[in-house]
């Protein structure tokens, strides 16, 4: 056991290393664009360079000159595209190609298709855009755009949670906070470039793209293209980093998938990383105005959240983090709101704790003002306010050890020996600020398929289209079959994201080990019972006549007190090579049709908020930042995080999910922001040497710590999803250190080196 390792403790299981570990770090797993494919054509985007309004002219000739261009396909000649509705599996309904519409920035005009990729992108470079111009809105604050209540206008939240006189609270309240917040856009930058590369045979499609869900491709592409989905197979094995952006399904795959038709060839298309700003989803740009009263010994009587989130003109993408805010705490009363501000932008989508890190940075940092207000210490201030029972409809949390995290972390980070006075603690040039935060995240689950098979020689097949995203789901996956069959984890073999399998869902909201798990236990326990049946029904087994309840399936044998058989002599006496079983499951409360939405390319997740039990991870942080006195240089020395996640399945990819998570954290509180010039609606640093994200030197000392915890009522697996936890109140940790570091509170994120250097 070592740091990276960490020793399992109660309800955890062992940190068995990433079963595809040799294969990513010796170039042996293939990736989506890295399938071979004979007579391969290689498709470059060309993209708009204005905003807003239409294409007049397109002028190829020149493109077409170059030697090696096949066709090039464009909203002319690509007709028998057809538009998408938003929404689950589809990221946005601006059709490219099917329309000479322009709707934001960077759109795609065209695909020029060439036998090489490098005469494709000289021919992308000389096709030449004529349009018609209509002055774009950018953002919050242009003039333009339009703002309408979530709640009219969307599927995902329907209703504002609100309870009490929020207002009569505010008015009686002793101490009380009214405060702004903001957050940047933010677009990821995935290692792995976007792209699709689609291969027909006869009527039959295959498309090798980077995918959180297959299946939402399979029909997605199906829909795009007027084909039935029967002809349609996705193949997505490895992922080099999503985080969301490869959640829903973008234009681009459907007319990757027209291209190859038109020249009868295989196609791949990989989208630069520039392209991908514009021609993928990002993290929108969130305002929030927060006003919190509370009683002289912190008792939180009245909350009161607005949000606003810019999204694009056709598509009413919203996360609505008030749906975790307005229950995290045992306030009083409680009033929330969420806006949406359209605007000439492409799709916002998911990135990493997509509600919760922009909402949960506003209401932690209000939280850190309210101690400051009450002259109270934070984590205690947290404590008053805990509850099991959320305020809205007084729904009990199925467990919530909030306070054993804080109390954790707080323990190793050493948090008892801060001076809470602002600028007390200062080391020769250094200001020393210490700050924390909650982390939360809901435990999301949703239906799905599994097939498993156990050979008379132990070894093991798992298969499901679920999605390896870099989290481990190969390993996690692995380790839950070969628990259940009593055989080592190298006798199991995990087969995932093809749409040939078993459906699972999106690899989005964390729920993949939480429900592919509770899957997965669900057809070994049907093998079990079928092994342990026949081994005490048969007269000459050493087995015979017991109870199957009491039997135990381990190392290769099955066993009852003392007695057992081996598997091989078991199936010999079965007359059997093989037990296969199919599971579905899926999580109380779902609708009965969900499995056969799911086989029809539409994920439903539950969980958090959204049942009739509170179901989230939790998790606390701890940080140090350190301000350079005269250069106000922002340094994060030290950070320590104690989470929970009910049972963890592996402490080594548990670790490394809530560091990468704590990393992204404090890049979302010093370095991420996409800067947009607000007079063209363009996204100005699109690429990574401009778009910053913390590098090694940013990143000192970071500790992770599992707190145990066990929670038999989320699900079977006694589950809950660890991805997006960990970046969840990392910024408002850094907010709160840098204001007890310097005085100054930045309620606008990144926090820059500039916000400081006045006095
Ligand atoms: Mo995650 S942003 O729900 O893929």
């Amino acid at each position: 056991m070592s740091v990276t390792a960490p020793e399992p403790k109660r309800n955890m299981g062992q940190p068995v290393p990433r079963v595809d570990a040799r294969l990513k770090v010796t170039g042996e797993a293939r990736y989506p664009a890295d399938v071979p494919l004979n007579n391969l054509a290689h498709g470059v985007l060309v993209t708009s360079d204005i905003a807003r309004g239409r294409i007049k002219r397109l002028d190829l000739a020149e493109a077409k000159a170059v030697q090696g261009v096949i066709e090039i396909l464009t909203h002319e000649n690509a007709r028998e595209l057809k538009p998408l509705a938003f929404g689950n599996a589809v990221a946005t309904s601006i059709s490219p190609l099917a329309e000479p519409r322009i709707w934001h920035d960077g759109q795609i005009i065209a695909l020029v298709l060439a036998d090489t990729y490098e005469a494709a992108r000289e021919a992308a470079y000389r096709v030449k855009a004529e349009y018609d111009t209509e002055p774009p809105s950018a953002g919050f604050g242009s003039a333009g755009t339009e703002t309408v209540l979530a709640k009219d206008v969307t599927e995902t939240h329907k209703e504002d949670p609100a309870v009490g006189d929020v207002e009569a609270a505010l008015r009686s309240a002793a101490v009380t906070i009214d405060v702004e917040y903001s957050t940047p856009t933010q677009h990821h930058n995935p290692i792995e470039l976007f792209s699709t590369t689609c291969a027909w045979a006869g009527d039959q499609l295959t498309v090798y793209e980077p995918s959180q869900f297959v299946y939402g491709y399979k029909h997605a592409v199906a829909k795009q293209l007027g084909i039935d989905p029967r002809n349609v197979r996705v193949i997505s094995q490895y992922i080099g980093g999503a985080f969301g952006s490869k959640g829903p399904m973008t234009p681009r795959t459907g007319i990757v998938a027209l291209a190859a038709k038109r020249i009868n060839r295989p196609v791949r298309c990989v989208v630069t990383r520039q392209q991908g700003f514009t021609t993928t989803t990002y993290r929108a740009e969130t305002r929030h105005r927060i006003r919190i009263g509370a009683t002289p010994d912190g008792k939180i009587t009245g909350f009161s959240h607005e949000g606003w989130e810019i999204t694009s003109r056709p598509d009413a993408y919203v996360v609505a983090g008030t749906d975790t805010t307005s229950r995290l705490y045992g306030y009083g009363a409680v009033w929330t709101r969420v806006n949406m501000v359209k605007a000439d932008r492409n799709t916002p989508g998911y990135m990493r704790s997509p509600p919760e890190l922009p909402y949960n940075y506003a209401l932690e940092s209000a939280m850190d003002e309210l101690a400051v207000a009450l002259k109270m210490d934070p984590v205690e201030l947290r404590r008053v306010n805990d509850t099991m029972k959320e305020p809205i409809k007084g729904l009990p949390y199925t467990s919530r050890p909030l306070m054993q995290c804080y109390d954790e972390a707080a323990a190793s980070f050493g948090w008892s020996k801060r001076n809470p006075a602002v600028g007390s603690m200062r080391e020769d040039d250094w200001l020393i600020g210490w700050g924390c935060a909650t982390a939360v995240y809901p435990t999301n689950m949703g239906a799905a398929a599994a097939r498993v098979r156990l050979s008379s020689d132990g070894s093991v097949r798992v298969q499901t289209a679920a999605h390896e995203i870099g989290t481990g789901a190969y390993t996690v996956i692995g380790q839950m079959a070969a628990e259940r069959l009593g055989v080592g984890i190298e006798a199991v073999n995990v087969e995932l994201g093809d749409t040939a399998l078993p459906p699972a869902p999106v690899a989005g909201g964390s729920n993949t080990t939480a429900t592919v798990c509770s899957t997965v236990l669900k057809a070994c326990d049907a093998i079990r019972d079928k092994l342990f049946r026949a081994a005490v029904a048969a007269k000459d087994s050493p087995l015979a006549g017991r109870d199957p309840a009491q039997l135990e399936l381990r190392g290769g044998t099955v066993q009852a007190g003392g007695a057992s058989e081996k598997l091989s002599d078991l199936f010999a006496r079965m007359g059997s090579g093989a037990i296969e079983e199919y599971a579905e499951w899926m999580p109380a409360g779902f609708a009965p049709e969900s499995i056969q939405k799911l086989y029809n390319g539409t994920s439903t997740l539950k969980g958090g908020s959204k049942g009739d039990k509170m179901m989230y991870a939790f998790g606390a942080e701890f940080v140090e930042v350190r301000i350079h006195a005269r250069t106000r240089e922002i340094r994060v020395p030290r950070i320590v995080g104690a989470f929970a996640g009910g049972r963890i399945m592996n402490t080594r990819t548990a670790r490394s999910q809530l560091m990468g998570g704590m990393i992204w954290g404090i890049g979302s509180a010093l370095h991420e922001k996409t800067e947009i010039d607000p007079r063209a609606a363009r996204y100005l640093n699109k690429n990574i040497s401009e778009y910053l994200i913390p590098v090694n030197a940013d990143i000192q000392q970071l500790e992770v710590i599992l707190v145990p915890e066990e929670d038999r009522e989320v699900n079977p697996a006694g589950i809950k999803g660890l991805g997006e936890l960990g970046n969840v109140g990392t910024a408002a940790a850094i907010a709160a250190a840098v204001y007890h570091a310097t005085g100054k509170r930045i309620r606008d994120l990144p926090i820059r080196l500039e916000n400081l250097l006045s006095t």
